[in-house]
């Protein structure tokens, strides 16, 4: 087997879609449009690709974490592109989001698996019973109609022996499968936690018998079957809360870092390119320096918030002065803070009615403050927890911040804000009637 599909030369950063341009053309990219993005969309990401791959070929499990929006989806749905097309693999992509339970995600990555023509065969007869009243129309029944007719199909009791009907018929596939499972911290999550957001003993329990069936079919079908998941909450701080991190240790992580510095104004150049702007240097820099961390998103949202900007000026030269007005008034105005809704539903989610508020008040706090959270803070947030009966303790709340990509440790010690975008919208947001932590009597709990 070929060892390398993705031969990357050395001017990664010169890659498009999987286009090559030598380094004398101009490079054009295209605008996002806001959902993932791959093919002619996909920018970058070159080193990534070749490591994914060796991974797959490796028959590496692969837990790929980062924070939201830093491309995950996309990294995952252009490698599975490039495997399927002619590179000897099965790519199938599932999206768990919309998933209840266990039956659900079984029947989804049952409707997803009839592209895999090796093992659709195997699987019909697995699923029998529940697709005896489609006859002969399962191949043109749309994959939403063929995952609930899967679905119906299988009762409370026998997911478990479906699903491994289901992978070991993917296994038995003519071309290794390389299985995308995206979105499913979100099921795991919402399979331990009820009404309140708090994990319940049920709740535990149907998460750990989920995450044993995937985990020993990880075992069993390696090599034939590779998994690679994401999603836009970590996996890791959930299965921490519930005490069941072992679960993961199939997985090898592989943390989806932010783009550097240059490869952000290379994508700023390439967007400019492709719409006739013109974005001096001077402008590229000062943009990168706002976002400060350059999370693919982010910098594709200053570009679209700058070109709307220049058209409705009629001019096609951005200057200093544009860079600072779009900042301030899109990227932190009441658009921008719309994105910042989805950021906060994603903590509520993951830190439950109890650790939510905390992560609130330490991100305000941070946000106020330059950016920092110090220790002194910190120790007062534990002061603050004490008596309180938090179900998520503070330590938590802080691994759950720093492992999703809020806040880095400080050399000195405490933590900061990784973006310069998320710690300008916090305090715009949240900032103005705060009271720093040091400011209230700790002893009779939170002022906001
Ligand atoms: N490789 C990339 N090239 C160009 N834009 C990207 C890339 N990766 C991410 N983006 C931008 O980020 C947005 C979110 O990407 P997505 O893959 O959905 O992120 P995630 O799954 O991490 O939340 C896209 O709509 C696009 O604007
Ligand atoms: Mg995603």
């Amino acid at each position: 087997m070929r060892r390398f599909l993705l031969t990357v030369p050395n001017f990664a950063n010169k890659m498009v879609g999987n286009k090559f341009v030598g380094k004398t053309a101009v490079l054009k990219l295209q605008k996002a449009g806001g959902n993932w993005v791959e093919g002619d969309r996909f920018f970058n990401r070159a080193s990534e690709l070749q490591a994914l791959e060796e991974r797959v070929r490796d028959g590496a499990h692969t837990l790929l974490t980062a924070q939201r929006r830093m491309g995950k989806t996309s990294l995952v749905r252009e490698l599975l592109r490039r495997l399927g097309d002619g590179g000897g693999f099965e790519p199938i992509f599932v999206d768990l989001e919309a998933a209840m339970d266990p039956a659900d995600a079984i029947a989804e990555i049952g409707a997803r698996s009839r592209s895999a023509q090796g093992a659709w065969h195997r699987i019909q007869s697995a699923f029998a019973n529940a697709l005896r009243t489609a006859g002969d129309q399962v191949e043109t029944l749309s994959l939403g109609d063929l995952k609930a007719k899967l679905r119906g199909g299988m009762s409370a009791g026998d997911w478990r022996q479906k699903g491994d009907d289901l992978l070991a018929a993917l296994a038995e596939n003519d071309r290794p499968v390389v299985l995308a499972l995206d979105e499913l911290p979100i099921l795991v999550n919402r399979l331990l936690k009820g009404q309140d957001g708090d994990i319940t003993p049920e709740g535990r329990q149907a998460a750990d018998a989920f995450l044993s069936w995937l985990r020993h079919n990880g075992q069993t079908h390696r090599n034939r079957i590779c998994m690679i998941l994401s999603g836009s909450v970590g996996l890791e701080p959930i299965l921490r809360q519930a005490g069941l991190s072992a679960h993961a240790n199939i997985f090898s992580s592989f943390d989806l870092k932010p783009w550097n510095e240059q490869t952000a104004k290379e994508c700023l150049e390439a967007l400019a390119a492709n719409y006739g702007l013109d974005l001096p240097q001077e402008v590229r820099v000062a943009m990168c320096h706002r976002l400060r961390c350059q999370i693919p998103h982010h910098v594709q949202q200053f570009f679209d918030h700058l070109h709307e900007h220049l058209r409705r000026a009629g001019r096609n030269k951005a200057s200093l002065e544009d860079v600072d007005i779009v900042y301030q008034r899109e990227l932190l105005g009441p658009r921008g803070q719309m994105v910042l809704d989805h950021y906060e539903n994603r903590l509520r989610l993951v830190l439950g009615g109890n650790g939510y508020p905390t992560a609130l008040d330490m991100l305000t706090e941070a946000s106020v403050n330059h950016g920092k959270l110090g220790n002194d803070a910190i120790a007062l947030f534990h002061a603050l927890a004490e008596g309180q009966a938090q179900s998520v303790p503070v330590k938590d709340v802080l691994y759950t911040l720093e492992h999703d990509g809020y806040l880095a440790p400080e050399e000195g010690g405490g933590y900061r804000f990784v973006s310069g975008l998320l710690e300008d919208w916090w305090r715009a947001r949240h900032g103005q009637h705060f009271v720093p932590i040091a400011d209230r009597d700790v002893a009779a709990g939170p002022k906001r």
